[in-house]
């Protein structure tokens, strides 16, 4: 359930992982005190999606972990238009606040046609500097190739935006099989609970690295 099959499955979280979790916040300065915002931002607005499931089950690995805030960001509540606005009426911008509140992202995100949704990319588009200097990962579901094409095709388009992606995530492959939409949860924790918990760590590095680095100087784009 790793990003990275050809590796296989993640391995249980080694001790080695602890101080990546640990390290940069106690040794803080000032700025690093506070837990890092996390958004997690579904990315499907279809009719009868499934997204909403993968992204409250991994909303609580987050929750577990115990080191970020929590924003739980629902495309479809922000009413993404479908024609790029001169002036984002009032839930867009509510939306752009909420990404700018963040110091890291999850993208939830099915793949449709080998590649990721439509709304999910204006949604991306119609932020810039909200995306700057912070880590984003994904949490991605599909068919055979559980959402990877989607992902691979997500990366360079937040290389564009000046954020960076975590090289691991969390995939479901034949998701039907693998996840109980119903319930919100994996039919059987076979890596994906290791793996949420590996890019969380991976994602603490980077955020509060990267705020750090944003408090004492502005990013230059
Ligand atoms: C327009 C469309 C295209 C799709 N293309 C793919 C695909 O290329 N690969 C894949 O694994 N699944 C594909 N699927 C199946 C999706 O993985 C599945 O419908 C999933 O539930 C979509 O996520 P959502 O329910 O959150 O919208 C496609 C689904 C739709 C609606």
């Amino acid at each position: 359930m790793t990003t990275e099959p050809e590796t296989g499955p993640a391995p249980s979280r080694p001790d080695s992982a602890l101080p990546l979790a640990t390290a940069p916040l106690a040794t803080a300065t000032s700025a690093s005190t506070h837990a890092p915002g996390l958004a997690v931002i579904v990315g499907s607005t279809r009719e009868g999606r499934a997204g909403p499931a993968f992204a409250e089950w991994f909303r609580d690995q987050a929750w577990n972990h115990g080191r970020f805030r929590i924003d739980l960001i629902d495309l479809a509540d922000a009413k993404i238009p479908s024609v790029y606005p001169a002036h984002p009426d009032s839930p867009v911008r509510e939306y752009i606040r909420r990404l700018a509140d963040a110091d890291a992202f999850v993208i939830v995100t099915p793949e449709y046609n080998h590649g990721y949704p439509g709304t999910l990319k204006q949604a991306i588009d119609l932020a810039r500097s909200e995306w700057h200097a912070k880590p984003v990962g994904f949490v991605s579901y599909g068919g055979v190739a559980g959402g990877l094409r989607a992902v691979e095709q997500l990366r360079p388009v937040f290389a564009e935006l000046h954020a960076v992606t975590v090289r691991d995530g969390v995939s479901f492959r034949n998701y039907w099989e693998t996840f109980d939409v119903a319930t919100r949860m994996p039919r059987a924790d076979d890596g994906c609970n290791a793996a949420a918990i590996k890019m969380l760590d991976q994602l603490l590095w980077w955020s509060v690295a990267l705020r750090d680095a944003r408090s004492q100087r502005p990013y230059v784009a």
